[in-house]
């Protein structure tokens, strides 16, 4: 009989590197093997779960939309959507809503919106180590070359700022720009944060050219970093914000926001899906906003944010040959090791905690955001303990 990664070889494009866990089922911030080990999962899904696994009050939710009717297409407009983009948009106070199903769909839109805006000449920019998805636009914006090579040509007018350098940021966005792209903390490029000079810089020359500012916040958004938007940090107002992975609560959802001059870009016809912005994953992101926003999630995320970093960093002041830097907001946090971490993550894999590694030596914490102290502390447990024998 062969084993679940064998089958796996033998039936699917071999695109992922499967991390070899036979899963039952999830439980709050655990997973639990079907040989019945828990694991504490502070991957959550590549950053989707914010409520955790099987949480209830997704579960009603969704089984409650679900008898009515899973989808209906965006000929009609439902309740359930409605209800969901009132609380989205309160929350970002932007004033328009195009709903998707991922984060690269959300950054497609935006590109087409930029293009209507601005026309086919001035060049989009994006930053060094940036990651905006894999669909050929987004690619087009992904500054790092791995995801890139073997798949060019790709979109045209596309530039590349260095990260933080505000003179390159100075040369390159001027009146002819047509829009600029930013994470203003980066994900997949290794939990970087944006300065506080580039960010100004950023604003500034946007708002002195009209230049739209599109906020990619897929990855750190909707309070992962104790406030509802990296960018929250900042003196800074994008024009347009986009958002996936954990506002469905583990089901397929992302949205584009826009606000001011850009909230008519579109007209009747002009950009669709089929299922963006599907009943049923409205449901669970209502249950997502809700306990995010309103029910306090985002305060102890920020509080406990900081107790996890603080202790991080205690830790790191014991290990300074192989801890470099701890970096990032609230729930999001990256440890930069001095060598490649990939062993690494496999040690505390042993030990029970899921976590990953990104840019080749940066440890990624992403807990779901109803993680308690005591998860944090098993996990900073087990990061000493590695760290110790290894
Ligand atoms: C910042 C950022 N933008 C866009 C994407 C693409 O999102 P998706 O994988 O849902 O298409 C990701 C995914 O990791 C991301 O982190």
């Amino acid at each position: 009989m062969k084993n679940l990664l064998e089958r796996e070889k033998e039936l699917f494009l071999q695109t992922y590197k499967r991390i070899p866990l036979d899963i039952d089922y999830g439980k709050g911030v655990h997973l639990i093997s079907r040989d019945g080990t828990r694991y504490l999962d502070f991957f959550c899904g590549l950053g989707v779960n914010a409520l955790g696994h099987a949480h209830p009050g997704i579960v009603a939710a969704v089984r409650k939309q679900i008898e009515k009717f899973a989808h209906v297409s965006n000929y009609y407009i439902t309740d359930v959507q409605l209800e969901f983009t009132e609380m989205l948009l309160e929350i970002s106070q932007m004033s328009k809503v195009f709903l998707t199903n991922s984060g690269t769909e959300a950054v497609e839109a935006a590109i087409k919106a930029v293009r209507k805006i601005k026309g086919s000449e001035g060049n989009i920019l994006s930053l060094s180590n940036s990651f905006h998805g894999r669909t050929s636009g987004a690619l087009s914006l992904t500054a790092r070359k791995n995801y890139k090579n073997g798949f060019e040509p790709l979109l045209p007018n596309i530039q590349t700022i260095e990260f933080n350098n505000v003179d390159d940021l100075q040369v390159k966005l001027n009146s002819s720009t047509a829009a600029v792209f930013i994470e203003f903390l980066q994900g997949e490029g290794g939990i970087n944060l944006i300065s506080k000079k580039f960010a100004e810089l950023l604003n500034e020359l946007c708002k002195k050219y009209g230049i739209p500012m599109i906020a990619d916040c897929i990855q750190s958004g909707i309070g992962r970093t104790g406030k509802p938007f990296a960018y929250n940090y900042f003196d800074a107002q994008p024009d347009i914000v986009l958002v996936a992975k954990s506002i469905g609560g583990g089901l397929p959802l992302g949205a584009m926001l826009i606000r001011g001059e850009y909230e008519n870009v579109f007209s009747y016809g002009q950009h669709g899906s089929t299922f963006g912005g599907n009943p049923v994953s409205c449901a669970a992101g209502k249950v997502v906003l809700e306990e995010i926003f309103y029910n306090g999630l985002m305060n102890s995320v920020a509080k406990l944010g900081n107790y996890l970093m603080t202790e991080l960093n205690g830790i790191a002041k014991l290990f300074p040959s192989k801890i470099n830097e701890i970096r990032g907001l609230g729930f999001m946090i990256g440890i930069e090791m001095a060598d490649t971490c990939t062993g690494f993550v496999e040690k505390l894999f042993e030990k029970k905690v899921i976590i990953n590694c990104t840019d080749r030596n940066v440890l990624r914490i992403l807990p779901p955001l109803i993680s308690t102290k005591s998860d944090i502390d098993f996990f900073l447990s087990k990061f000493h303990e590695v760290l110790k024998h290894l």
